[in-house]
């Protein structure tokens, strides 16, 4: 197996608080690392460098580990410029646009959607996300929920099964039957394709009884839960979140001293969303009271055609530090392993020896520079399991 060092960084981001600087990002300066196959061997000063068969000079730039994003809904089609043009001009946000993308949806054959997914998630590697989960939810029959997840699963391990995104429209008058149905024979076509399972906890879409019983169902099937939670307003669902050990709670925009407290005291990850939050002119969450409280946080895309529709993790840092009250290494921390947390992985979000290389080489001295330089693209190489995209 080669081995490659990359040498000269002037700030790596490892993650690791036993390395560097000793903070939780465990900064190294005038740093190298060394990979070997798709794992890193070696990080530490680089002078100190082992010999390696292979050396790529990073010239002096900063360089963190590849961006998780643990939140995205990139199987759909069809377009909602205008919807988002006349949010724009002041019509609110609702949950109901989701019905536009999922007559698309259900019109769009296997193939396109493969496009669509591929598209974005070539367009997120370019901007420094090396994992990524995605959702179905935009199908919402058993046919069509299926074929996103195995479209899906073709490309990322992290697929998360969204039936229960909102009420099919045909069983609007019957939303019972549509939990029976998501809870039965769709689940048993959509477990096998997916780790995790995901419900819309909101008014409009579903209440806590009904997250309740479909997230059971899904983890005696073997899923993992996580929730759409306290989105548009204040509900059951961080409360349910922690109930049922689910990995995250996302969104949390609108949140009590009481669901503050009970993420804190969790293994729940508050994933934040500030692309919706922006996308839908929606006040921001509060990530200073939930790191306050010793909550942990992760930073996603959310990206979806409706409430957020940008792949860049680099743009919600800056909005994370902006306006959520998050300082630029926390919000680095967030997009990284906060992500991996929020996937209960930790092979990837670090830079330390066993991680997985995959890493991001930014146009920049340092890794503040994401929310100094809000806008301009600093991803100017990406390097997945080991090798250079
Ligand atoms: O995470 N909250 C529910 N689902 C998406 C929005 C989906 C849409 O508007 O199409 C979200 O914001
Ligand atoms: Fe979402």
């Amino acid at each position: 197996m080669s081995s490659t060092a990359i040498t000269d960084i002037a700030a790596l981001v490892t993650n690791d608080p036993s390395l560097g600087d000793g903070s939780p990002l465990g900064l190294i300066h005038d740093a190298a690392l060394v990979i070997e196959g798709e794992r890193v061997v070696w990080t530490g000063e680089s002078s100190k460098a082992p010999a390696t068969d292979n050396r790529v000079d990073a010239g002096g730039r900063a360089v963190l580990p590849g961006f998780v994003d643990s939140h995205s809904h990139l199987l759909f089609a069809g377009d909602r410029t205008e919807e988002f043009n006349a949010r724009m001009s002041g019509r609110p946000y609702s949950a109901g646009g989701i019905r536009t993308t999922v007559a698309a949806t259900r019109a769009a054959s296997d193939a396109e959607l493969e496009r669509t997914l591929t598209r974005h998630l070539a367009e997120a590697l370019r901007q420094g996300t090396t994992t990524f989960e995605t959702k179905s939810g935009y199908g919402l029959t058993v046919h069509d929920e299926a074929r996103a997840l195995r479209v899906a699963a073709a490309h990322t391990d992290e697929v998360t099964y969204l039936g229960a995104h909102i009420v099919a429209p045909e069983l609007a008058d019957d939303p019972a039957a549509y939990v029976d149905l998501v809870t039965g024979e769709m689940l048993d076509a959509c477990a096998p394709h997916a780790r995790w399972i995901d419900v819309f906890c909101e008014r409009g879409a579903f209440d806590g009884d009904q997250a309740r019983a479909i997230l059971t169902a899904g983890r005696a099937r073997g899923l993992h839960p996580r929730i759409h939670a306290n989105q548009l307003s204040h509900g059951p669902g961080v409360q349910l979140a922690v109930e049922l050990d689910a990995a995250s709670a996302d969104h949390c925009t609108h949140l009590t001293d009481d669901d503050v407290d009970a993420l804190a005291h969790s293994d729940t990850v508050a994933t934040l969303l500030p692309g919706a939050e922006f996308s839908t002119r929606a006040p921001w969450p509060d990530a200073r009271r939930l790191l306050d409280a010793g909550a942990t946080v992760a930073l996603s895309t959310d990206c979806n055609p409706g409430s957020s529709f940008t792949s860049s993790v680099p743009f919600c840092v800056a909005l994370a530090v902006r306006d959520m009250g998050m300082t630029p290494d926390e919000a680095v921390w967030s997009a990284t392993a906060g992500g991996a947390r929020a996937l209960r992985r930790d092979d990837v979000g670090r830079l330390s020896p066993g991680a997985r290389a995959d890493l991001v080489v930014l146009d920049a001295p340092s890794h503040v520079h994401l929310s100094y330089r809000p806008g301009v693209p600093l991803v100017a190489q990406v390097w997945r399991r080991g090798e250079r995209r």
